[in-house]
């Protein structure tokens, strides 16, 4: 029986020029502070078309947040906000550039040392400065959920946290601006896309065929369209059904009622903040070794996924497992993500400071049925190698 209360209030506006709607999205007498990253806006003319939209408007900029968003970096924006009594915010770039900008709008009000917001995972934020995102690169979903991924260098934590007051209040998803995205930043977000679907899907039935067949859906598109995103680099429709595929991927909807899984991000978490992997990398090297793992406890969902994805149905239940995780693999890797620690240098040696760390942030309980303990997080890895 699904009980579940699904709630998203951000308007989605989109396709080619869409970015000029800003003017009917932000306040007219809004003072707004424009967010972005390391410059990849600036050289593509996104900020100036914002400019443009944002007309008479009294705006200011904060650039230089970077991948994997830093507590340390973010917090200089709220001193700006706060010197220069600043009220709307408009995250301009990919998922680290929106997940900031969420953090930042709780941060600035926030009643306690900020850091205590991935502390408590925003469970005790009463209010965010309102925002909206120009989205620049489909993958994390961010520009229509309430979710963000914050590190804090000095103490080698990337953490998660959610509210309901942290969801944009506009995404603009205009296609043409991702077609500057180096081919990495593209296989990277069709694989953390592909993935998020995963952690909602591969879980146990609990007969929630809406969910399943949508689930399913953007997986078979993802692996039709994800070779294509890097082959034709400049083709507006391939570029659009990405960009409405990852979003879709995680803004609620399938995982609306449904049992989520979310170890292999939790692990992959600590292999960014460790070892530098982008985030996409660590999903591609943990996922395979995590579903051969829990085999047991997945298999129905595991052999819905061969059949239903892969077209996988002769042989074996472990036959047809077996040959569904290597698909998975295949399809990652013919993307260019490797699917191996060792793909990236990492080996044996560092499995125990993972683990530690992974113990260190609380997350010794992972998975649907929160039975995932230290010692299989540790196999895992050693299976990833
Ligand atoms: O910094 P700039 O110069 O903008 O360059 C960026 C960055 O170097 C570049 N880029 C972005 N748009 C571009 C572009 N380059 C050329 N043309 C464009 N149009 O791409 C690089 C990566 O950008 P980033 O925002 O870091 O990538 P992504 O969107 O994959 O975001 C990754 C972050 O999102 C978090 C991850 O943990 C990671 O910190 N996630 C957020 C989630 C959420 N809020 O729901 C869920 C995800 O699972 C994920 O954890
Ligand atoms: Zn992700």
């Amino acid at each position: 029986m699904l009980n579940f209360d699904y709630y998203n209030p951000t308007q989605i506006v989109f396709g080619q020029g869409s970015i000029a709607r800003l003017d009917s999205l932000v306040p007219a007498d809004a003072r707004v502070l424009v967010l972005y990253g390391g410059g990849s806006a600036e050289r593509n003319g996104t900020l100036a078309q914002v400019d443009a939209a944002l007309g008479q408007r009294t705006v200011q900029r904060f650039g230089g947040i970077e991948p994997n968003p830093s507590y340390e970096t973010l917090m200089e924006a709220v001193a700006l906000i706060r010197r220069e009594k600043l009220d709307f915010l408009l995250a301009v770039g990919g998922g680290s550039v929106i997940d900031g900008t969420k953090f930042v709008a709780a941060a600035v009000d926030y009643p306690r040392d900020p850091w205590h917001i991935l502390e408590s995972f925003g469970s005790e934020i009463t209010r965010a400065l309102p925002f909206g995102s120009v989205l620049t690169l489909p993958a994390t979903g961010s520009e229509m959920n309430n979710g963000s991924v914050i590190s804090r260098k000095s103490i080698q934590a990337k953490l998660p946290f959610f509210s309901p007051h942290v969801f944009p209040r506009f995404s603009v998803l205009d296609p043409v601006t991702t077609f500057t995205l180096p081919p990495r930043q593209i296989a990277n977000g069709v694989v953390d896309a592909f993935v998020h679907v995963i952690e909602q899907y591969l879980t146990y039935p609990v007969n929630a065929p809406v969910q399943d067949r949508y689930a399913e859906g953007l997986l078979q598109t993802l692996v039709e369209i994800g070779p294509l995103a890097l082959a034709t680099p400049q083709d507006y429709e391939v570029r659009a059904n990405l960009m409405w595929a990852a979003t879709q991927a995680l803004n609620g909807l399938i995982g609306a009622g449904v049992p989520q899984d979310w170890a292999t991000h939790m692990i992959g978490h600590e292999l960014t903040v460790l070892h530098g992997l982008d985030h996409a990398q660590t999903l591609a090297v943990v996922l395979p070794a995590m579903l051969d793992l829990r085999r047991e406890a997945k298999k129905a969902k595991l052999l819905q996924y061969a059949a239903r994805v892969w077209n996988i149905t002769e042989g074996s239940d472990d036959a047809r497992i077996d040959a569904a995780i290597a698909r998975t693999r295949a399809f990652f890797e013919a993307l260019g993500v490797k699917t191996r620690l060792s793909g990236y240098g990492i080996g044996a040696d560092s499995i125990p400071r993972i683990v530690s760390q992974l113990e260190a942030h609380g997350m010794t309980a992972l998975g649907e049925r929160q039975d995932m303990g230290l010692d299989l997080s540790r196999r895992v890895l050693e299976a990833s190698l």
